[in-house]
């Protein structure tokens, strides 16, 4: 597909990020934490635990991406997201349709960090930005678009792990049409659990309390499937597809045909509050904007044989209790839109995540037949879970510590080779990472040159 999309300027697009991310936008990137092997270009943009620059490679003069992370010991759960999103990139990141991961930097002060740079290879822009651009796009877009999506989520499922946070915020593009997900820090392992054949009734690991916590904070509400809402018990693959579906629909409202001007489009399901999570707010799921309510308005009630399959008392009851709707007529939202796709969107809108499509039936779906290309389709081949397996148990702030050094010391090889690095203690591995990354790093006095 040749290059239409008018991409944002490596040398950073502040300009055009408008999600409201005041606190992260405070927090800079100092030249001087790149150890004088990147040059800062510009700032790229913040989501809720990075602020992302652009920077150029001094060696290679290659442009990559910075994203700093910070304030990673404050909390376990600060310090699990960082080493979640780290594991689960090198296993991911060679898919042509995930973002490339290079390294993480060495921290200025390896015996005192809160803060962690990565490096990733440079995409143009994210989907965010283009549905709030003035750029239309056309069938042939929407389905490049929809089935790289897929091949990532595909590839993602296959090797046991949801992403938990697809948004088009979360999904880079780049001027030739090219796609790649990107924001592992909610991706979460299921592969000890329950697998059938076709990924779609994973079951995340027996800790039910952990699940109902977690699910908290899972997925944008805009784009959380209904079962994360409705607190049941397992919840699978199946809310990525959701995430897809929410992202195809506005990806539809792009089509000139859709008669929607730039400004008016919008997220399908812009709820402003989510019952039962509302806490504050206890009569909020009778309010019209809330999230559940938002969503039976376009996808219609559902039938009682879904109600019943709903894993908790509570959220049967509220279900029961709802007035019965139709859904809307998708043609009248989006005039123009392909059938195939609208067949595809009610698919992937599904309210039983048991029977919504997955990511292997979608890409086998009527829409996509034009794309299907072999070397994006692929599966996740190596059996190996260890890597995720630390997710499983509770970890304190010094263990998680420990693990994130050694991944620090994967990227920084010491000087001294003949330390092993499974033996390390916490001291130790900070210590030799200091080594490293004075060894390594000639030009790490950066800071006090001039020109920083
Ligand atoms: N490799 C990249 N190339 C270009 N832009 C990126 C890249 N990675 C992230 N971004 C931009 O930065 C934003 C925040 O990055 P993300 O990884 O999603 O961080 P967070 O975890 O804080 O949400 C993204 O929404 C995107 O706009
Ligand atoms: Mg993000």
């Amino acid at each position: 597909m040749s290059a239409v999309i008018k991409s944002n300027s490596c040398r950073g697009n502040s300009d055009t990020f408008v999600q409201p991310r005041s606190l992260m936008k405070s927090i800079k990137l100092d030249e001087c934490e790149l150890n004088g092997k990147f040059k800062l270009l510009g700032y790229i943009g913040s989501g809720s635990y990075g602020v992302v620059y652009s920077a150029l490679d001094v060696v290679t003069r290659e442009i990559v991406v910075i994203k700093k992370i910070t304030n990673i010991f404050d909390t376990v759960n600060n310090a699990r997201r960082v080493l979640r999103e780290v594991k689960v990139l090198r296993m991911l990141s060679s898919h042509v349709n995930i973002v490339g991961f290079k390294r993480i930097l060495p921290p200025l002060d390896p015996n005192n960090f809160d803060s962690l740079c990565l490096v990733f290879e440079y995409v143009d822009t994210d989907l965010y930005k283009l549905i709030h651009s003035n750029q239309y796009f056309t069938n042939l877009h929407i389905q490049f678009f929809v089935y790289q999506m897929l091949c990532a989520v595909n590839y993602i499922h296959s090797a046991g792990i949801i992403h938990r946070d697809l948004k088009p915020a979360n999904v880079l593009v780049n001027a030739n049409c090219s796609l790649k997900l990107c924001d592992f820090g909610l991706a979460r392992s299921v592969i000890n659990s329950t697998q059938s054949s076709d990924n779609q009734v994973l079951e995340l690991p027996k800790a039910p309390l952990q699940c109902r916590t977690l699910s908290k904070h899972v997925v944008t509400r805009w784009y959380r499937a209904p079962e994360l809402i409705l607190l049941t018990n397992h919840y699978t693959t199946a809310v990525d597809m959701w995430s897809v579906g929410c992202i195809l629909a506005e990806l539809l409202s792009m089509q000139a045909e859709s008669n929607c001007r730039p400004v008016d489009r919008h997220p399908l399901f812009p709820g402003t509050s989510c019952f039962p999570f509302s806490a504050d707010e206890p009569s909020a799921y009778s309010d019209k904007f809330d999230q559940l309510n938002i969503i039976f308005n376009v996808i219609g009630t559902p039938s009682k044989e879904a109600i019943l399959s709903v894993d908790n008392a509570s959220s049967q009851s509220y279900l029961e209790a709802l007035k019965p709707q139709k859904g809307i007529d998708w043609f009248k939202r989006y005039p123009g839109a392909d059938p195939k796709a609208v067949d595809l969107l009610s698919k992937l809108l599904c309210f039983d995540p048991r029977k919504r499509i997955t990511a292997a039936e979608a890409l086998e779906h009527s829409y996509l037949k034009q794309m299907r290309n072999e070397t994006r389709f692929q599966m996740y081949k190596s059996a190996d879970s260890s890597d995720l397996d630390w997710e499983q148990e509770s970890l304190t702030k010094d263990q998680l510590k420990l693990l994130i050094c050694k991944e620090l010391l994967t990227d920084n090889p010491m000087s001294k080779p003949q330390a092993n690095k499974d033996e390390c203690k916490l001291g130790e591995s900070t210590q030799l990472l200091h080594t490293s990354f004075w060894t390594n790093c000639s030009n790490s006095n950066s800071c006090n040159s001039s020109d920083s």
